[in-house]
């Protein structure tokens, strides 16, 4: 193992509130009980395929005494995969060189860490990982920092649309983020007590999402809510906004609330609007949750880099944080079990 002086880190794919935590914390343990140097780089593994003069930025105690509260990432993102292209994982690996970087703090989701584990067994990169998501997929670890803020920031949006959707007598769909799985949605929906919540993993049932509608306004409840993940399909396709894919290969979903919102007017002869919460969700400050649970990842991680921990990655497991390998954290997606659903189909109507 080669001796660490200069810790790197960098923050890859969709930002999350919590960020900042993370960042602060590694740094903090890093100087103050280690000694190490650290070095932020910014925009993702696009900072070591494509660097600019901005690139390495240092990072001392003091730069970081303040930003637990701060959304998004001091350190900027990318959605840049060094293995889209031949040549560019080694690229990688010499500008780390170049850097005089000797560990590497990865923070992201299941394509950043994949990224890390890929560029560990290939070419044997001190990397330390730290999961990170709002969507809350990440099958090893029992939660990330970002979800439990996303989650709050759609409940709260879901109770202020109701206040309007009663008064005006309308139903209102609204798009929730997460791509294959929909946990955000079954957070927010069971939370905001939405009338009806439609998750990716669970095919909905037009027909009776009309039932729901047309039995409330004969009750005299003519509004109603729908929580939808923007991943939902109602036929064998995504609902997306443009076919172009990023270097990831994901495209870029949404719209489909606002054919929902169409069919269920339409069958129901009840108005209904639609509504994307989209970036939102990712943005301001984080919980007190998720500033706790950011901080001890980043905590972990520097330990973990201390211990020569490479090719890990942080995760909570209880109410331990743990390390784990990081093909556990890219294996599969944690989709939102049948037995979740069943929880806040109870309260459907
Ligand atoms: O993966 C997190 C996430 O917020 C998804 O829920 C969403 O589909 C995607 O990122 C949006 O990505 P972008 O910021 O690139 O539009």
């Amino acid at each position: 193992m080669a001796e660490v002086r200069r810790v790197g880190m960098l923050t890859g794919g969709g930002d999350a509130p919590g960020l900042n935590g993370v960042i602060r914390a590694v740094t903090t343990k890093c100087i103050e009980d280690y000694d190490y140097e650290i070095v932020g780089l910014k925009r993702g593994w696009k900072s070591l395929l494509d660097p600019k003069p901005d690139t390495v930025m240092p990072l001392g105690v003091d730069d970081v005494r303040y930003i637990l509260q701060e959304g998004g990432t001091i350190l900027g993102s990318s959605r840049t995969n060094p293995y889209k292209n031949e040549g560019d994982a080694e690229r990688v690996v010499r500008q780390m060189e170049d850097f005089g970087v000797d560990a590497l703090v990865a923070i992201g989701g299941d394509d950043t860490l994949g990224v890390a584990k890929r560029l560990y067994d290939d070419f044997g990169v001190q990397v330390v990982g730290c999961p990170k998501t709002i969507d809350n997929d990440l099958s090893a670890t029992d939660t990330t920092f970002g979800y439990d803020t996303a989650v709050s920031i759609a409940t709260d949006a879901i109770d202020r649309l109701r206040t309007t959707a009663r008064s005006h007598e309308r139903v209102i769909v609204v798009e929730v983020m997460g791509r294959h799985a929909g946990w955000i949605t079954w957070g927010a929906g069971l939370a905001s007590a939405a009338n009806v919540t439609l998750i990716p993993e669970v095919e909905p049932d037009l027909d009776e999402i009309t039932r729901i509608f047309k039995e409330r306004a004969e009750n005299g409840e003519k509004w109603g809510l729908v929580a939808v993940s923007e991943g939902v399909t109602f036929s064998e396709d995504f609902v997306t906004q443009s076919a172009e894919k990023d270097e990831f290969g994901h495209v870029r979903l949404g719209g489909v609330a606002e054919g929902l919102a169409g069919e269920i007017e339409e069958r129901t002869g009840i108005e209904t609007r639609h509504v994307v919460l989209g970036h939102l969700q990712r943005g301001g400050t984080p919980t007190a949750f998720d500033r706790i649970l950011s901080t001890r990842y980043g905590l972990r991680a520097a330990e973990a880099v201390k211990n020569g921990e490479w090719g890990k990655m942080v995760a909570l497991r209880g109410n331990e944080i743990v390390t784990v390998d990081l093909s556990e954290a890219t294996d599969e997606t944690k989709t939102v079990p049948g037995d979740f659903y069943k929880v806040v189909e109870t309260f459907f109507g």
